[in-house]
């Protein structure tokens, strides 16, 4: 999770996370290149005093101009498409977990398993222990296995909301009369929380996500202990 004076991504918890780091500081290498560049050059024309009267065309150094960005914009569209499609990539998920957001709560379904199905509230500040976190911490944790493939349905029962969870790199929006779908596959033990990021109303930055990362026979400790 995030902690004090992080301004930057999170570490990531997930091959997909890990890939949409490396794009990110890509696209900022990039970035920072051409705008000091871009900076030099406008700053240095304060100090140009040189006139030349017979300019009026230049199409050499237009057609460069024109066309060399153009071939910069391809290193980043090709890796982000590179990336858009892997992360819609579903891979024989091991478990599927249904999200349905409500105002101001999700609530999840494990279908796989005899429907299990829970409620899960943000803790009060009030009620929470020492070593909780304020707004961020739920009364009923997700539990998954780690070193799975597991399959994420995310849809809303009111307005709409979204399932997020930066560690992981997913971010899904709960949409009311749709069932989206991602995936993603957690590479190590621990808990992972996320917030909801869509403008769903009042309560909208008290519905936070937590998960528990555990390993696989752990989860399946947990699922039958949770069977009816
Ligand atoms: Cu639900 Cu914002």
């Amino acid at each position: 999770m995030s902690t004090w004076a992080n301004l930057g991504l999170q570490d990531s918890a997930s091959p997909l996370m890990e890939q949409l780091i490396f794009f990110h500081d890509h696209a900022l290498l990039i970035l920072v290149m051409i705008t000091v560049l871009v900076g030099y050059l406008m700053f240095m024309l304060f100090f140009n005093s040189y006139i030349n009267r017979f300019l009026l065309h230049g199409q050499l150094i237009e057609m460069i101009w024109t066309i060399l960005p153009a071939i910069i914009l391809l290193f980043i569209a090709f890796p982000s498409l590179r990336l858009l499609y892997l992360l819609d990539e579903i891979n024989e998920p091991s478990v599927t977990l249904k999200s349905i957001g409500h105002q101001w709560y999700w609530s999840y379904e494990y279908s796989d398993f005899n429907d299990i199905e829970f409620d899960s509230y943000m803790v009060p500040t009030n009620e929470l222990e020492n070593d909780g976190f304020r707004l961020l911490d739920v009364d009923n944790r997700i539990v998954l296995p780690m070193n799975s493939q597991i399959r994420i349905l995310v849809t809303a029962a009111d307005v709409i909301h979204s399932w997020t969870v930066p560690a992981l790199g997913v971010k899904v929006d709960g949409t009311p009369g749709r069932l989206n779908q991602t995936n993603f596959f957690m590479n190590r033990p621990g808990l992972f929380y996320g917030q909801c990021s869509e403008i769903c109303g009042a309560n909208h930055s008290f519905m936070p996500i937590v998960i528990e990362s555990v390993p696989v026979n752990y989860f399946i400790k947990w699922i039958s202990s949770n069977i009816n």
